[in-house]
């Protein structure tokens, strides 16, 4: 099979695309042969190598953690129901960095895999996992958001936040958004009331006169974003980060690492089935590009998710 590989950390430019042996199918698997995959940050923070004291890496490595194709062969453990041709997306992780999506044949654990809702292409549905299960398990697990609350969504343009305001708004809140000026139309039309242009100034104060502090925030940005934290929401154990771990814990937040889980990515593929939940792919590459993929990636600003075409 083809994949892509990179055999050091390093630049984009370590990345190539490789032959690699196919993969056994193992007990608990179910082998996709992926059409799609998308790229998060955390794929260049890998490989850099900066997430090695975190989990085991095992060089060389495919990189890539969300998947959208086929069932090709399903292992003799698994008793979740998928079949050889059904479609399925998942979030596939493991505890080592080794065996990643962008490859045409990828081995998910059952756990990480389930039925891809009808309405999205393979390149939608490989943009969702990763970054929906994150804003999904934030907002309803760590925030425990109710109907009617006002939500700040920090990053509400990446491709965490904007699945974050649109789940956010299907429970029922009202949400405020970060993000560049050039953004803000982007934001508003997924369901933001009102969105703050994060380099006009300290948030705690834009919304001191604009409603003042919120219920809940969301935070998917870190360092100065989260400096006024206490002007920005009424109490902070109803701050949930999925980037300082430390901070959340000085504060009486949450830390939120997300986890692959089928009956979330079931859940949010109800909310793409009653057009709740949209998908705004920003740029789509093939296999051959994924190093531009990558840099695309890194640069920060991709304004939607990022879709890799196998
Ligand atoms: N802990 C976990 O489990 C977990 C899971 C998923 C993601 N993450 C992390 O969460 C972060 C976001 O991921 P992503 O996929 O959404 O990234 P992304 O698609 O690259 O989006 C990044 C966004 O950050 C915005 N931004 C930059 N500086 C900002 C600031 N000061 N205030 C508000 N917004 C700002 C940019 O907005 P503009 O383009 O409008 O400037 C951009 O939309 C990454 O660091 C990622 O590694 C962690």
């Amino acid at each position: 099979m083809r994949a892509a590989s990179y055999d050091t950390f390093g630049g984009a430019e370590v990345l190539t695309v490789v032959e690699r042996p196919d993969p056994p199918v193992g007990p608990d698997t179910v082998l996709v042969r992926a059409r799609a995959t998308s790229v998060n940050p955390v794929d260049w923070k890998i490989r850099e190598g900066y997430l090695q004291g975190a989990y085991p890496h095992h060089l060389p490595i495919i990189p890539g953690w969300d998947v959208a194709g086929v069932v090709e062969a399903v292992g003799p453990a698994v008793r979740t129901g998928v079949e050889v041709g059904d479609e399925v997306w998942g979030y596939v992780r493991r505890d080592d960095v080794a065996f990643g999506t962008a490859a045409e044949l990828v081995p998910a654990p059952e756990r990480t895999v389930a039925r891809k809702p009808a309405g999205l292409s393979f390149e939608e549905a490989a943009s969702v996992p990763l970054a929906g299960l994150t804003a999904y398990q934030a907002l309803t697990e760590a925030l425990a958001i109710q109907p009617g609350e006002r939500v700040l969504v920090h990053a509400a343009s990446g491709g965490v936040g904007q699945f974050a305001v649109q789940i956010a708004r299907s429970l029922g809140a009202e949400v405020i958004g970060t993000a560049s000026a050039a953004n803000a139309d982007l934001v508003r039309s997924l369901g933001a009331s009102e969105v703050l242009d994060y380099t006009a100034g300290p948030i705690g104060e834009q919304l001191a006169q604009s409603g003042g502090q919120v219920d809940a925030v969301l935070d998917l940005v870190g360092g100065e974003a989260m400096s006024d934290i206490a002007e920005q929401v009424k109490d902070t154990a109803r701050v949930a980060s999925v980037i300082d771990a430390e901070q959340m814990a000085t504060i009486g937040g949450h830390y939120v690492f997300v986890r692959p889980d089928r009956d979330h990515l079931d859940a949010l593929a109800e909310l793409v089935d009653r057009g709740e939940l949209k998908v705004t792919v920003a740029a789509t590459f093939e296999l051959d590009q994924i190093a531009d993929a990558h840099r695309l990636s890194q640069e920060g600003s991709p304004g939607g998710k990022i879709a890799v075409r196998i």
